[in-house]
């Protein structure tokens, strides 16, 4: 029998029905078995009249039964299934689910946010956060629908390439075929979509991933946002107010029909009036700012073309030259300001135009130069050398081919749904965000390089501050993770029999970490001292054709250190882990600490939680 999804159980009364989900809640009383079982689509009671049933809460089940209408009184209203129950005939538990580390049936800000991002795949279980997602992709569909039937053309334009500078600093990826060299992610496709203009592609979107190194804030994400990245040509200003105010006033329409727009059309305001009216450039311009359903859109624009530049301003001109783009440096001045670029520039205005929403900065864009004159002007009043010139001359070359006349604008998807969803922060509307100290959701992003791939790109860390030595890293690590350890300081030992008689220890608690190459990859796996590799487990289990243990100089290629020392994690190496089970037959382990002189002993148990590494049977003993 084909799955039904829960919410369409409710018109399926007295048939019999397959579903597939979570144990969301058990209650079993007086032989009685009550459960909620939850897929994607909602959630239904289901009942079992003749026995308990014995299963946990996030076990995936199956559950084979028969839709009953419930009785008037027994209706419940909260859930759109409330009207009916499954009677269980037959369960199946498909997997079954450690204790959650935290609920999921609240709306969860009362949480940590360093546990939710953590187990962000049982976060996102939360009613609150897989709505925002299914909301999110309703979104950009929506806007793919609109700007397609409108003859754009979405297209993909480079992740490793050349600085594009919006303000921020760039993220740089080192280069193996030309070492010494680094692509930057891009912090816009500002170029990119320009240069589509002069291949004739007209009209230009992408919904795009951008990467700025830039302080985070609760509206700013550090390291990667969305865009809606929009260019035309041969229009004006007024013809990319015109298109976004529909496009978002329609899609609020059809996606968020509760909500209101305060003003229609938008209003459009002067920056100079922003600023000597609301003191910003970016006005909450709701009319009762306690509405959660009044949105305020607005446009500003007639921006300055330049700021005086600051300081902080290390891109352009690194602080040197008076002037710093208030946009971008390919932002268009306006053509009655231009006679005014050389005596008096901070008075040349810019064709920029702002969004602004609730008091947030939701896009931003400009019509650009087209003039390969001007371009060089601006270049020059931002304090480019020759040297950063030189960085751009592919538009300036472009720019020669008969480039049309070409402006866009790029909203922000990720703000303007946490606008639009009343979120806090714009980690609510994002799957896996990073934290504001930039470490990734779940992965543990950034990561040490192993030497090995530090060689191949040619790159040495000189900071002595950034190698701690092993030994540092693995105790802030055991520290991170709370857990109880000792650290043993002993006479230099180089080998585990060694080793236990100087720690007074048992051999079988020590840890033996040993490297490998399965089919050319780096491996650890880690065996009680008191054992041998099983080597012909291992290349079963790894489903590899050869396996071979590293020599000693590959494992200090692959490690920076002398075999003997190795700690038994994988992670501080970038190395996949495969563990013994025997190993958690003692309660502690103990293992060589990057040093020939230390040890550190803890709990097995607290071993596994800490290391993610695969269990498995890759040892044997002597006799075996
Ligand atoms: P700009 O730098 O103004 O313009 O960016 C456009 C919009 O992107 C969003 N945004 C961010 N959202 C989350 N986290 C961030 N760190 C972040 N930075 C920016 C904002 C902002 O309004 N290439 C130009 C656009 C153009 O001229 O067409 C650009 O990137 O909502």
């Amino acid at each position: 029998m084909q799955r039904t999804l829960i919410f369409e159980t409710v018109n399926k009364i007295s048939e019999n029905v397959i579903i597939n989900g979570w144990v969301a809640k058990v209650r079993n009383h007086g032989g009685i078995s009550f459960m909620d079982i939850r897929d994607r689509s909602g959630i239904i009671q289901c009942v079992c009249m003749e026995r308990n049933i014995e299963v946990n809460t996030e076990n995936v089940v199956e559950i084979a039964g028969i839709i009953k209408k419930r009785p008037e009184k027994m209706v419940n209203p909260k859930i759109s299934t409330g009207s009916v129950e499954l009677e269980i005939k037959k369960i199946k538990i498909l997997t079954k689910s450690l204790e959650l580390p935290f609920p999921i049936d609240t709306d969860g800000y009362e949480l940590d946010e360093e546990q939710r991002l953590k187990y962000r795949y049982v976060d996102i279980r939360r009613q609150r956060l897989s709505r925002n997602l299914r909301i999110r992709s309703q979104v950009t569909t929506y806007i793919r629908n609109f700007l397609t039937e409108r003859d754009f053309v979405e297209i993909e334009t480079p992740m490793l390439t050349k600085t594009t500078p919006e303000g921020a600093r760039d993220f740089i990826v080192p280069s193996r075929l030309q070492k010494g060299k680094f692509y930057a992610l891009p912090q816009s496709p500002q170029q990119y979509k320009q240069l589509l203009m002069v291949a004739g592609i007209e009209k230009y979107f992408q919904i795009v991933r951008c990467f700025r190194d830039e302080d985070p804030r609760a509206d700013r994400a550090y390291g990667e946002f969305t865009q809606l990245d929009l260019e035309m040509s041969f229009v004006t200003q007024e013809d990319i107010l015109q298109l976004i105010e529909k496009l978002f006033t329609s899609m609020v329409l059809k996606i968020f029909p509760g909500k209101k727009i305060s003003q229609s059309p938008w209003p459009r305001i002067p920056h100079k009036e922003a600023i000597s009216s609301y003191g910003t450039d970016k006005p909450d311009l709701r009319k009762n700012k306690n509405d959660k359903d009044e949105l305020a859109f607005a446009w500003i624009i007639g921006f300055p073309l330049f700021m005086k530049q600051t300081k902080d301003d290390y891109f352009h001109g690194s602080g040197r030259a008076k002037f710093a783009p208030s946009h971008h440096m390919f932002t268009a001045p306006h053509p009655e300001d231009i006679h005014l670029l050389d005596k008096d520039p901070l008075n040349v205005r810019g064709l920029q135009h702002d969004l602004v929403l609730n008091g947030y900065e939701v896009g931003g864009g400009s019509i650009r130069i087209h003039d390969p004159k001007i371009q060089e002007k601006v270049f020059d009043l931002i304090g480019f050398s020759q040297n950063q010139k030189e960085q751009f001359k592919h538009i300036l070359t472009a720019f020669k081919f008969g480039v049309p006349p070409h402006g866009g604008i790029a909203p922000g998807i990720d703000r303007l749904l946490m606008v639009l969803l009343g979120e806090p922060n714009l980690r609510e509307v994002i799957a896996f965000p990073m934290t504001s100290s930039g470490q990734t959701a779940v992965m543990d992003a950034p990561s040490f390089a192993t030497n090995n791939q530090l060689e191949e790109l040619g790159i040495k860390i000189q900071d002595t501050e950034i190698i701690t030595d092993l030994y540092d890293r693995i105790v802030s690590l055991l520290k991170e993770k709370k857990v109880v350890f000792h650290v043993l300081d002993h006479e230099v030992v180089h080998t585990s029999k060694q080793a236990a008689i100087v720690r007074g220890t048992k051999l079988s608690e020590g840890a033996k970490a040993l490297i490998l190459f399965a089919d050319g990859r780096e491996i650890m796996v880690v065996i009680p001292a008191d054992l041998k590799l099983n080597m012909a487990k291992l290349k079963k289990y790894l489903n590899a054709g050869d396996v071979r243990l590293a020599k000693a100089v590959e494992v200090k290629k692959i490690t920076g250190i002398e075999i003997g020392a190795v700690p038994p994690y994988g992670k501080l190496f970038n190395l996949p882990l495969y563990i013994d089970k025997r190993l958690f037959e003692n309660n502690n382990i103990v293992y060589n600490a990057g040093l020939h002189t230390k040890s550190i002993k803890m709990k097995a148990n607290d071993f596994k939680i800490t290391a993610s590494g695969v269990l498995g049977d890759f040892a044997k003993s002597e006799n075996d």
